[in-house]
């Protein structure tokens, strides 16, 4: 009974496959899924990436539609980079809380505390908030981001702990919102050191979204490319993984005769994983739900995008 029923869900699987790839033709339709989507969906992609990859794709692409299968703030990263396309997101429910953590008016108040600071917002920010900045940024360039700008003085929106972790390699005065992710925040020093204990030879990677005391504890600190990117080419074969667990299925693909241990059964994000197969189907069918940016928002979030996608 239970393998009929395997056999049927793998059915609907291969149906709904296919019928995504019947609409992308009709529609000239690309899909771009952040590495933290369910393995169903990073397996219908054309792209699979981080925010910064994800970013440059939406600024490049040929098609007229592009369904986003992420969280919000990257469907509307993409509509500003790429104004004259039709952006749709499986569903309209996949927000980020940390992104949600910053708001304009908190935002402008701490500027005329600090006129003279600039402000980097990581891309995890609404597009209201990016237009109140002067520079986008990701964990993949978030260094080089700061040094690039024109300032000694920093405001850093949202994320504390990476706020943190990039204050380490600058010699700017960074000021740093309180906002974190929920799910990278969950992991704590013990988890870790029970996991070491458990796999001793293994390596810890780990993303700076974690919590400070956390990262510290890291063989390799990096973004999701460059944690994937570091396993790949690392002469180890083991590797506890601190950073949310999608993340599998593109380290899996890279190094198949490698062994990855989540690092716990919570670094899940629940907004990542509301996307499936069958939502992209129904967005595809109906081009609905779209992403929309006023456009004097959009234009000045373009700028602080654009500013990041030109740093070197
Ligand atoms: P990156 O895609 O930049 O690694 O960011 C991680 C993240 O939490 C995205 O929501
Ligand atoms: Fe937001 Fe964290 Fe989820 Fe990324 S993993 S979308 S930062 S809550």
């Amino acid at each position: 009974m239970e393998a009929l029923a395997l056999e049927r869900k793998e059915e609907q699987k291969r149906e709904l496959k296919e019928r995504i790839a019947q609409l992308k033709k009709e529609r000239n339709a690309i899909i771009l899924a952040h590495y933290y989507q369910r393995d169903e969906i990073q397996e219908v992609a054309d792209f699979r990436g981080d925010s910064f990859l994800l970013a440059q794709k939406a600024a490049s692409t040929d098609a007229d539609v592009i369904v986003f299968c992420g969280v919000h703030f990257m469907g509307e990263s993409a509509k500003i980079l790429a104004p004259n396309k039709t952006v749709l997101i499986p569903d309209e429910r996949a927000g980020c809380p940390m992104a949600d953590m910053v708001n304009v008016e908190g935002l402008r108040a701490l500027k005329k505390q600090h006129p003279n600071a600039k402000v980097v917002a990581y891309i995890n920010t609404s597009a209201d908030v990016k237009s109140e900045t002067d520079i986008c940024c990701t964990s993949a360039n978030a260094i080089k981001v700061i040094e690039s700008v024109d300032s000694d003085e920093i405001i850093w929106v949202p994320d504390k702990n990476l706020g943190d972790y990039v204050s380490k390699f600058t010699d700017k005065k960074v000021i740093i919102w309180e906002g974190y992710c929920n799910t990278h925040d969950m992991l704590t020093v013990k988890d870790v050191e029970e996991m070491k204990a458990q796999y001793p030879n293994a390596q810890f990677v780990v993303h700076p979204e974690c919590r400070p005391e956390v990262v510290k504890l890291g063989d390799f600190v990096g973004s999701t490319t460059a944690i994937i990117k570091y396993c790949k080419e690392s002469e180890h074969q083991e590797f506890i993984v601190g950073t949310e667990d999608g993340t599998g299925f593109q380290l899996r693909m890279d190094s198949p005769d490698k062994t990855f241990h989540f690092a716990t059964k919570y670094l899940v994000c629940p907004n990542m994983k509301v996307n499936n197969l069958k939502k992209v189907v129904r967005c595809l069918e109906t081009m609905q739900p779209q992403i929309y940016v006023p456009q004097q928002v959009a234009d000045q979030a373009r700028a602080s995008l654009e500013r990041m996608l030109q740093v070197k």
